[in-house]
């Protein structure tokens, strides 16, 4: 069996955990979880940096000792984790005895090898990065470039690192591992630092009051970044090479923020080297999350109200946004309103509605699922479609684009969409059509199986909701067609995705854009002000009656997202209201109501007419009320 072993960086409990952190963890997750889906046998690993300054400091200002000070910050990481879902097999801490024990060794076996001396250090150190600014970061201000704070000038006698011995070997290791750092734009970076020469590093400091003590040097603290990367192995039980460390070592993914990557990439490696141990095969660093355009910033105020989006969208719908909507290798901006806007038209219409909507057919016209016995026009083409998806989605992966992932699997969710629609499935009731209906549905719930599986990475929760709907009692992870019972009973399918008004669902809506200036009118031209004047949104169609005395006509009742509207239209001879039902159509939302046949009609529906009649539709579903132009 293959092994996986993925980790996320060790977060400093100095504050609650936030949305950056969230970030990381739920990418690392996705990770986890792919791979277990695959068969691989997984470690995911996650805790807490505990030995920073920042820490110390934090405790003294709450009058609590530091270790007093962590056991009482680790828990919210533990819980935002459990609220997030995520599977990690280890919620490691540094203050634990195995760390500190193991963080001993790895240091006696650096000096051992000759690479630990002593000397004098002196400069600029940033006690937020918990590292010495170099001669090139330095500005006239003295600031730190990424804390935007005052640096502190140390003199000491040091504990060194002979980084720069290990200049040479980490050229060619990143030269011939392509893949070692991902994404290509921070490999390039981390090379032209490298190229511009590694000084050595020091790695004690003398007589702190919080830390781990050197093995051969109690006066000293080891350096926090070289006790924090070690805890990777530590964790697994390297002090006593136990059996998980020699199954797991060397990590497959070490997943972090950029701001992060020289150290993973370059000293942890360099320290491996010295130990004659296997380097980690991948360092992951994504982009930074803004908010509204703006970095994070305690002292500012600016965050990302994790709880409340959370609390309103469901944890599923906030790990979908993060991974869907960011490029992961780039920063990315966090917007509630877009939160909103894939809540609406990725999760509630194309896939919660999908579901309802097959739901809904097979139990009007089954006692359990149908058996595929009539097979027909665009089967093969789905079969063929979701073995591709499966296919695509390994690539993707493997790739950590993560937003290219899930958009292929929503390829497939809008493909079943389109093929309920071209099956036209709610007309084949009839007793000569119904083995066909069977077949369609078998396929739709088929396909919605493998896409809760495929999903299930991301969104678990959804996942297994979805699975037990169609009736499945043990949640099924096999990623191929045809897995499905035929004789199952499935539920009556509750919204999985339930309609959200909030106050972000106003601004969600596309803004109108401004008037352009009046054209010179020809006959029988409209002019594009004229044009812009027609008010055309998406609805859908809640329920549809004929209207007594008029043949023609069917009273509707749409939902246009932000309100109810009554409409007649004109289609009573080319539609039967129960294949009205649930679709969704464009209407002119700014006409004039009118009074027909004592009904009245608040908008009007757009359709082809000519011989036959047919609705106007978008090729795909759309938030309710969004504007057609
Ligand atoms: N303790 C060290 C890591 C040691 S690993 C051996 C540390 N901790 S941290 O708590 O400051 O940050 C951890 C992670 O959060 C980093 O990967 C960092 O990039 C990430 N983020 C912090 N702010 C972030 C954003 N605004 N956006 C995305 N990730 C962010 O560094």
């Amino acid at each position: 069996m293959s092994t996986f072993y993925v980790t996320t960086p060790i977060y400093y409990p100095n504050g609650e955990p936030h949305a950056g952190t969230a970030y990381t963890t739920i990418a690392a997750d996705v990770l986890a979880r792919y791979h277990r889906l695959k068969g691989d046998e997984v470690f995911f690993l996650t805790g807490v940096d505990e030995h920073a300054a920042n820490v110390y400091d934090a405790a003294k200002d709450m009058g609590l000792s530091p270790q007093a000070y962590c056991d009482k910050m680790a828990p919210a990481f533990i819980k935002l984790w459990e609220r997030l879902n995520i599977s990690h097999d280890i919620f490691f801490r540094t203050t634990s005895d195995l760390h500190k024990r193991g963080a001993q060794k790895f240091l006696n076996v650096l000096y051992d090898n000759g690479d630990v001396y002593k000397g004098k250090y002196e400069g600029y150190y940033c006690p937020s990065c918990e590292e010495f600014i170099t001669e090139k970061e330095l500005t006239d201000e003295k600031i730190c470039p990424d804390h935007q704070l005052p640096l502190q000038w140390l003199e000491e006698e040091n504990y060194f690192f002979r980084l720069s011995k290990y200049q040479d070997r980490l050229l060619t290791h990143i030269h011939e591992h392509p893949d070692f750092v991902y994404p290509p734009a921070r490999r390039n970076e981390l090379l032209n630092f490298l190229e511009s020469g590694l000084q050595d590093v020091s790695i004690s400091r003398a007589s702190l009051p919080w830390g781990i003590p050197f093995p051969f040097d109690p006066e000293h603290i080891i350096y926090i970044w070289i006790e924090a990367l070690s805890n990777y192995m530590t964790a697994l039980g390297y002090e006593i090479e136990s059996e998980q460390y020699q199954t797991f070592w060397p990590a497959d993914v070490h997943m972090m923020g950029k701001d992060i990557a020289r150290f993973h990439a370059l000293l942890w490696p360099a320290m491996l080297m010295s130990a004659n141990l296997p380097l980690p095969k991948q360092i992951v660093a994504h982009g930074w999350l803004t908010k509204d355009g703006e970095a994070l910033s305690k002292t500012r105020g600016i965050f990302i109200d994790m709880d409340m989006d959370i609390t309103t969208y469901g944890v599923d719908a906030f790990r979908y946004y993060l991974l869907r909507e960011f490029s992961f290798g780039n920063d990315g901006d966090y917007r509630p309103t877009r939160l909103h806007a894939r809540y609406n038209a990725d999760l509630a219409n194309d896939l919660g509605n999908l579901l309802n909507r097959v739901l809904g057919l097979v139990n009007k016209n089954f006692e359990a699922i149908p058996a595929p016995t009539t097979p027909g026009e665009f089967d093969d083409e789905i079969k063929e479609m979701a073995q591709a998806t499966v296919d695509k989605l390994d690539e993707h992966i493997k790739a950590f684009a993560f937003d290219a992932a899930l958009e292929t699997i929503w390829e497939f969710v809008r493909r079943i969409n389109r093929y309920i629609q071209q099956t036209q499935v709610w007309t084949l009731a009839k007793p000569e059509t119904k083995p066909r209906m069977g077949t369609v549905l078998y396929n739709s719930l088929e396909a919605l199986r493998l896409i809760s599986v495929l999903i299930s990475p991301f969104i678990p929760e959804t996942a297994e909701k979805i699975q037990k709907q169609i009736g499945l009692s043990e949640f099924d992870t096999t990623a191929e067609w045809g897995r499905l019972p035929a004789d199952l009973t499935v539920s009556r399918g509750e919204p999985i995705f339930p309609r959200v008004d909030t106050k972000h669902q106003k601004q969600a809506q596309p803004k109108k854009t401004a008037k352009p200036k009046q054209q010179k009118k020809t006959t029988d031209l409209v002019s594009f002000a004229d044009f812009q004047k027609l008010d055309l949104r998406v609805a859908r169609v809640l329920t549809a009656e004929p209207i007594e005395g008029a043949d023609r006509l069917l009273k509707l009742q749409v939902d246009l997202g932000t309100e109810k509207r009554q409409v007649v239209a004109g289609i009573a001879e080319h539609y039967t209201p129960e294949t009205l039902v649930g679709k969704q159509v464009i209407i002119v939302a700014n006409l004039e109501p009118a009074t027909i046949r004592n009904v009245e009609s608040h908008g009007m529906i757009l359709a082809g007419s000519g011989d036959a009649v047919v609705l106007a539709t978008l090729e795909t579903e759309m938030p309710l009320g969004t504007q057609v132009k």
